[in-house]
């Protein structure tokens, strides 16, 4: 980072040491949009981008992280997602590249990932959705953990960030590197994270329309437009069937997956159909919709993942610009403070 900031490099120290990079602000892995594009722009900035490996092929991911590393010489991780059937050979591509991050997100990671991930050299960061779970993964030998809470876009939990980080900090922050995710969009909110006792931040919403983004016009115009209320967590309408709650703008598929809910729900009161293959319909309904969304621009119809910072996001600019607003918002939010 340039000299302009010796506040904001004094306290992201620990964090950009562990990453590798000049800030420690991370650009979370989104699925589609967290290509080598992204990533290697994010990284060539100073910041740490991240590959969402999603539901890629190991074989994918291979050329993927190829690809990225053609762009760049700078450190990104890689995210996986732990229930991947192909987790142990995503793991080893990883390590046959030399990734120094693998972030596992969706849950607790199964049994020998952890070392495994280790063993090829790797730091493992987690996502622990409370204290408890936060301890267990120490144990498990994690290296560092996301906090993310319910602002963010995509997959979240029930709690927001500002209390989950109030929560662990104080009890965790001491013992590895923490990075806060979920609704930041500002550098104001970097800078009180830091002095909290964060290591670094994790954003996402925040990078899609950046101009390096290949995220299709239409879903970046969509984003621009958008205020945080446009920003909504998916409700479960029938105990039976669960649904697993994701942050995204509203459109026509949100109102549909409703009906859907409805129509599924009565064909199970009616014996039309079974349990399984009811919640397997649920389960069902959003398979390809980010990709319709952000490759296709089909924004009615896909799923416009987005947190609640996007109303942060007035305009398409380079990543670059992004992160020096930010660093530079960080930078005066703590000048003042220590005036
Ligand atoms: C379009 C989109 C796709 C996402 N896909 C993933 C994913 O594949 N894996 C993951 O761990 N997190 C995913 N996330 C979450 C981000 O990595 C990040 O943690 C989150 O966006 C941070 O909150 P913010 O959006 O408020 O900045 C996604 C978020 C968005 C907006």
């Amino acid at each position: 980072m340039s000299l302009p900031h010796p506040r904001l490099s004094a306290l992201m120290r620990r964090g950009a040491d562990f990453l590798g990079s000049e800030v420690a602000i991370m650009a979370g892995a989104m699925s589609w949009v967290s290509e080598q594009h992204l990533v290697s722009a994010i990284s060539n900035a100073g910041g740490f981008g991240v590959i969402a490996c999603g539901a890629m092929t190991p074989a994918l991911l291979d050329a993927e992280i190829a690809a990225t590393k053609a762009l760049t010489t700078k450190p990104f991780g890689v995210n996986l997602i732990t229930m991947h059937p192909d987790l142990n050979a995503l793991i080893d591509v990883c390590a046959g590249h030399n990734v120094g991050h693998v972030v596992l997100a969706g849950g607790l990671p199964p049994g020998g990932a952890i070392d495994r991930i280790k063993a090829g050299g790797a730091r493992v960061l987690c996502f622990p959705p409370t204290l408890p779970f936060a301890k267990k993964l120490i144990r498990s030998g994690v290296d560092a953990l996301v906090i993310e809470g319910m602002e963010a876009g995509g997959h979240i939990g029930p709690v927001s960030t500002s209390v989950l980080a109030q929560e662990m900090l104080p009890e965790i922050a001491e013992q590895l590197p923490v990075f806060i995710a979920g609704g930041i969009g500002r550098g104001e909110a970097i800078a009180g994270y830091l002095e909290m006792g964060a290591a670094g931040v994790q954003l996402g919403t925040r990078f899609v329309c950046a101009t390096e983004c290949i995220a299709h016009a239409n879903f970046k115009k969509a984003f621009i437009r958008a205020s945080a209320r446009d920003a909504i967590a998916s409700v479960q309408i029938d105990p039976r069937l669960p649904v697993i709650p994701v942050r995204a703008l509203k459109n026509a598929s949100s109102e549909l997956f409703t009906a859907k809910q409805r129509e599924v729900a009565q064909a199970l009161d009616e014996g039309r159909v079974a349990m399984a293959e009811a919640q397997l319909q649920i389960e069902h309904y959003w398979a390809g919709a980010l990709r319709r969304a952000v490759i296709d621009g089909d924004v009615e119809h896909g799923s416009l993942m987005a947190g609640q910072s996007v109303g942060m996001v007035t305009k398409e600019e380079p990543v670059a610009e992004i992160l020096a607003t930010l660093e530079a918002e960080a930078e005066a939010a703590l000048a003042r403070r220590s005036s």
